[in-house]
């Protein structure tokens, strides 16, 4: 929670009236956290939960949600990328197929030029695990199939899911990654370009275009770019 605060707050610095993009929110309150005043706020959702979410949480004049799923892309078109984007989606990549995932990313690469999407990942061996049926907590509980995971290491494949999406791929702030991969959740962000992303700042290293992938566009369709940064030991 606290990663993906840190990143809205990042964006909203730079895009005071950018507009965030949360897929799959549920009842999250991260809105009434990070909002400036002037930010714009598009929570997609699924029909079901998005009834009990506006039932709890009203949509207002800047705070909208519209009942559908992230997969079906349709959300794009209600989001103002005039003053720029960051898409959030947290609790929700695991749950999809490898295949939606890359569709997803694809999608948001190719509607937001330098805009950013952050998420987080469950490991692969975490993922094995629920497919097989073996998360359980103490009461019994068992965890539903991850099928999408992803190790801190394969972060730069996300690159391969769009040429547009030419950097970021890198774990959020090592050290809360090295702790939450103790837990058995890695979390992850990967960047859509930008001339920086949120969660990029106060970071070292460059960041430098992927000249293989990397399409000529003019500036106004700035390509995404690529950079990784290791998890310091
Ligand atoms: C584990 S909860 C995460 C909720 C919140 N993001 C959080 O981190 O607390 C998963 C959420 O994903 C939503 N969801 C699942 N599939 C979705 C889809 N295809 N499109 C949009 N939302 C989806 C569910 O309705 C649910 O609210």
């Amino acid at each position: 929670m606290r990663t993906f605060d840190d990143a809205v707050r990042a964006f909203l610095r730079e895009h005071p009236r950018g507009t965030v993009v949360t897929l799959a929110e549920g009842v999250e309150t991260q809105f009434w956290r990070v909002d400036n005043g002037r930010a714009h706020w598009l929570c997609v959702e699924l029909p079901e939960t998005a009834k009990v979410r506006r039932a709890l949480l009203p949509d207002g004049e800047r705070r909208r949600t519209p009942a559908r799923s992230a997969l079906a892309l349709s959300w794009r078109d209600e989001a103002d990328a005039s003053h720029g984007v960051l898409v959030t989606a947290q609790g929700l990549l695991m749950y999809l197929r490898p295949a939606e995932v890359r569709q997803l990313i694809a999608g948001c690469a190719e509607a937001f030029p330098g805009g950013a999407l952050i998420f987080d990942a469950v490991p692969r061996w975490f993922g094995e695990r629920t497919l097989r049926g073996e998360m359980k907590t103490a009461r019994g509980y068992v965890t539903p199939p991850m099928p999408w995971a992803l190790d801190a290491g394969e972060l730069p494949k996300i690159r391969t899911a769009h040429p547009a999406v030419t950097r970021g791929a890198r774990t959020a702030a090592a050290t809360r990654t090295r702790r939450v991969l103790r837990r058995g959740l890695a979390r992850a962000a990967a960047a859509a370009g930008g001339a920086q992303h949120p969660a990029d700042h106060g970071r070292p290293g460059p960041v430098r275009p992927d000249r293989r992938t990397a399409p000529r566009t003019p500036s106004a369709a700035r390509p995404l770019r690529t950079v990784k940064q290791r998890a310091r030991r």
